[in-house]
Parts: C-alpha cells; sequence; structure tokens
C-alpha cells in the first residue's frame, strides 16, 4: 500500500453547479464552502500531513469583478469564523501564491499564518492567486540574481512549496481533465485521478474511494 502524505486538489465546478442547481455561479462557490470543511475533516482522520487546496490562480482574474470580489469576501468570512477551529485542531495554514488582495484579506491571512504557524496535526496549503509558471520563473530570477547555479536543489528552495513533500496525489473534480497552471514541478510524480463530479456535489465518499484507489497503483517513479 503506497505511503500518503500530501493530497492536492483543484477544487473545480463551484459556478456549473450553482448555475445548475440555485441558478447563480455565487451559490455554487458558497456550496463549495462545505465540501471544504468536509474533505479537511475527512483528511484528519486518514492521518495525511499535507493538503494543498487550489482556490483561486493567477488567471481567475480574468473574471468578471464580481464573482472575484464574492469569492474573496466569503475567503474573509471563512477565515474569521474558521481559524480558532483550525488552530484548536492544531490545523498550520500556508498560504501558496502572491498575497495580493485587498489591506483586510491580506491581514487576515498573515495573522492566520502566524497564529497556526506551529501545529502539526496537518498542514493546509491555501494555493490564492497561485500560478505555477510564475512561481518556477521567480524561482530561476532569484538564482540568477544570486549567481547561483541552476539546479534542482536550489530551483526548489525558491518555491512556495519548499519544506513539504510533492503531493503523492492530485485530484481534480467537475469533469474537465486539465492542471490549469498548478504545481507543475511538483505533479511530476504525482498519481492524477480526475473526478467527474463539482465541487460542491464531492463529499468523502468519493474522497475515500479515490484514497482507496490510490493506495494500491504501483508508482514507479521510471522504476520497474
Ligand atoms: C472553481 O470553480 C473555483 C474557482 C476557480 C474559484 P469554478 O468557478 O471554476 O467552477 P466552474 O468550473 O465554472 O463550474
Ligand atoms: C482552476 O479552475 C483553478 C481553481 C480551481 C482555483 P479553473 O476553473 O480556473 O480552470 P480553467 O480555467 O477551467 O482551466
Ligand atoms: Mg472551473
Amino acid at each position: 500500500m503506497n505511503p500518503l502524505n500530501h493530497v492536492a486538489i483543484i477544487m473545480d465546478g463551484n459556478g456549473r453547479w450553482g448555475l445548475k442547481y440555485k441558478n447563480s455561479r455565487k451559490a455554487g462557490h458558497k456550496e463549495g464552502i462545505n465540501t471544504v470543511e468536509k474533505i479537511i475533516k475527512e483528511t484528519i482522520k486518514n492521518k495525511i500531513q499535507y493538503l494543498t487546496l487550489f482556490a483561486f490562480s493567477t488567471e481567475n482574474w480574468k473574471r468578471p469583478n464580481k464573482e472575484i470580489n464574492y469569492l474573496f469576501n466569503l475567503l474573509e468570512t471563512f477565515l474569521e469564523k474558521k481559524i480558532d477551529d483550525f488552530h484548536r485542531e492544531e490545523i498550520k495554514l500556508k498560504i501558496i501564491g502572491t498575497k495580493k488582495f485587498s489591506k483586510k484579506l491580506n491581514k487576515l491571512l498573515n495573522n492566520a499564518e502566524k497564529k497556526t504557524c506551529n501545529n502539526k496535526k496537518l498542514q493546509i496549503n491555501l494555493a490564492l492567486n497561485y500560478g505555477s509558471k510564475s512561481e518556477i520563473l521567480n524561482s530561476l530570477k532569484k538564482m540568477n540574481k544570486k549567481r547561483e547555479s541552476v539546479n534542482e536543489k536550489n530551483l526548489i528552495k525558491y518555491l512556495y512549496t519548499k519544506d513539504i513533500p510533492d503531493p503523492d496525489l492530485l485530484i481534480r473534480t467537475g469533469n474537465t481533465k486539465r492542471l490549469s497552471n498548478f504545481l507543475l514541478w511538483q505533479l511530476a510524480y504525482s498519481e492524477i485521478f480526475f473526478e467527474n463530479k463539482l465541487w460542491p456535489a464531492f463529499n468523502e465518499y468519493d474522497y475515500n474511494k479515490i484514497i482507496k484507489r490510490y493506495k494500491k497503483v504501483k508508482r514507479n517513479f521510471g522504476n520497474v
């Protein structure tokens, strides 16, 4: 059975779920928060150390302002409500991506990271304004500036995910088979599961089914 230390998830399909069942994309984003809570609980139950959630990409700024504002308000409310619970449950929150949001949200995120930084049960990496290409480019620029030799070890140390093992398992919900600029370097050897269900409809049973299947995969890493 494969060990499972790190699960990464592209939480896709909120808008389509909202349109289908509530006639509004926003309602889908709101419902998606419930799935986030369910999956966090189940991740702890499964004793998984790292959970990386793709919440907003560098490309998502192309969306209508109204939707973007709604998403960030939702995130603010979620954090305000949940951060004490996270702390109590020994969850460490880390943001991956460039924190370029409103003053209020930046502060909230920084405080949440600071408050939970010594927690050891589960580390949640929340990918916000995250884009893998810019992460890698940034790393190359830093190596260049410091006149360091270009090698894997140096490149990795400037990624947001330094100190975090690569994901063992990537799940993308929402019936779409692409990576959308998520963790392109880190997913080199991850097992990838594409799930047809839209994120708000995804639940702990679906999650456990994928985990069970993942555990039985023969992972080669180039070997035989
Ligand atoms: C994913 O759901 C959440 C974010 C990108 C913020 P979408 O909003 O992309 O939902 P669909 O794919 O349009 O249904
Ligand atoms: C990926 O979903 C980003 C997040 C889930 C945050 P998108 O819905 O933005 O991806 P594309 O644009 O369909 O590839
Ligand atoms: Mg989408």
